[in-house]
């Protein structure tokens, strides 16, 4: 069986690590997930007044998408020690309106990476904060703490050897981890 990951990536930028590592992972996936990645840049931002009906049309697609997914893949990067506006938009976004949330009972991870050390970490943590609330099982190990990020592609976007090794040890847990709780 093939489960279908919607791919939430925390940045918007062309040249983006998180997006080119989020792109690797679905390279380096099993043929049990298809990773995909649901856009985020064009949804406005949510205002509850604006729900339902009259809810912006971007909104409508980017949520029967992920109702649609199996699971959730989270690849984001840290913005003032937190998740970038965009994903937290994202998550909101998908989250309602009320009652007929994305995001309940799927299997899901985080990965955070960063050319900094610390790796995203508080980014990351917040990032699983929401998702307790989303009711999202979110793998725990391995942790993806990426530091040094800047590293990861060379100028023509190869994928280095030194992180390979774990991105293919966290896309296999991951998999693991739906099958586990879809299978
Ligand atoms: C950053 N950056 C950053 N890095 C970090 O490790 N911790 C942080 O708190 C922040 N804060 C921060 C705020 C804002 C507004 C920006 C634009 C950037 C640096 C960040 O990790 C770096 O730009 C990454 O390359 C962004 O990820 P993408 O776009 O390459 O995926």
């Amino acid at each position: 069986k093939t489960y279908n990951v919607a791919v939430l990536v925390g940045s918007l930028r062309k040249a983006s690590i998180n997006r080119k590592l989020a792109l690797a992972l679905a390279d380096l996936a099993p043929a049990s997930l298809n990773l995909e990645i649901l856009e985020i840049g064009d949804l406005p931002l949510y205002n509850e007044d604006a729900d339902g009906d009259s809810a912006p049309a971007s909104y409508a697609p980017f949520r029967s998408k992920l109702k649609a997914a199996d699971a959730v893949l989270f690849v984001t990067p840290e913005y003032n020690r937190s998740i970038p506006g965009a994903m937290k938009n994202a998550i909101d976004v998908g989250s309602r309106p009320y009652g007929q949330s994305g995001f309940s009972g799927k299997p899901g991870a985080v990965l955070s990476a960063s050319p900094g050390a610390i790796g995203g970490f508080g980014a990351n943590h917040h990032l699983r904060q929401c998702l307790v609330f989303l009711d999202v099982h979110v793998l725990q190990q391995p942790e993806a703490y990426l530091g040094g990020a800047g590293n990861f592609f060379d100028e023509n976007g190869v994928l280095s050897d030194g992180i390979k090794p774990f991105l293919q040890k966290f896309i296999d847990a991951y998999a693991a981890w739906v099958a586990k709780h879809l299978g």
